[in-house]
């Protein structure tokens, strides 16, 4: 099954607007693998610089939230239709970091990947246990809780435009890379999860990531993994040498 690599650099909080430019232009002046999807999921103030310097390439723009109601009294937050505005593409839903620090649950990230497709916008659903799931062996259930809730009520057709982004909390800015093998295990359940949940052959087609502490030299390994294509970047993604990822 051929599916396009894809490597997504996500950003976190970090760089402004200003920064955004002046990496960006130079990024993209980089020879980049023609046959990897590449995004770059930046906080929201930084958008506009990104679409901006990114006008001209085949490079993507992503958020990193998106709240799930419409419009309205909702201090701070921002609608999926105003992304879609700005020329964002893709948006992360479900990172482990706003499970823990901002309270979201499957509920919300269920109802926000179903906002994100309602204005076309493309969900990186992320999933990732924690260390002591892990060591409990509970780790495979944990995982497809989180993708049966993530894409309960979505057709098969909606969830076309979903990348699965599997991200072990323990792995995580930590420095340790799950194995090869520990990160392909799990994409490969989450495919059969997904085959179960739909049908086996856009299983297949599904695009899975393993994100936490990719970096140059763990990169190429990963992604020669049958069932892994391509990563979710945080740190390694502000740093210039982020191209030696994609192209790896
Ligand atoms: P690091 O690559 O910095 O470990 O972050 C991974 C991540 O959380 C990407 O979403």
């Amino acid at each position: 099954m051929n599916r396009r690599k894809t490597v997504i650099g996500n950003w976190k909080m970090n760089f402004t607007h200003k920064e955004t430019a002046s990496f960006l232009e130079k990024f993209k002046t980089n020879d980049l693998d023609k046959n990897a999807d590449v995004i770059f999921c930046v906080p929201f103030t930084d958008i506009s610089a990104a679409v901006n310097a990114l006008s001209d390439t085949n490079i993507k723009v992503g958020a990193q939230n998106l709240y799930f109601e419409e419009k309205g009294a909702y201090t701070g937050e921002v609608s999926a239709k105003m992304l879609s505005e700005c020329g964002v593409e893709y948006v992360i839903i479900g990172h482990s970091e706003r499970r823990s620090l901002f309270n979201e649950t499957d509920e919300i990230i269920n109802k926000k990947v179903k906002k994100a497709l309602e204005y076309n916008l493309k969900p990186i659903l992320c999933c990732g246990e924690t260390l002591s799931q892990r060591e409990r062996g509970i780790e495979y259930d944990f995982i497809r809780t989180q993708i049966k809730s993530a894409l309960y009520g979505i057709s098969k057709e909606d969830a076309k435009n979903i990348v699965i982004a599997y991200e072990p909390i323990w792995a995580i800015g930590t420095g340790n890379t799950a194995t090869n093998e520990q990160a392909e295990e799990m994409c490969l359940t989450i495919r059969n999860c997904v085959k179960e949940l739909y049908v086996e052959e856009f299983g297949e087609k599904i695009i899975i990531l393993y994100g936490g502490s990719v970096n140059t030299k763990t990169a190429s390994e990963l992604f020669k993994m049958e069932n892994i294509d391509g990563g979710l970047v945080g740190s390694a993604s502000l740093k210039d040498d982020f191209s030696v990822i994609v192209n790896a």
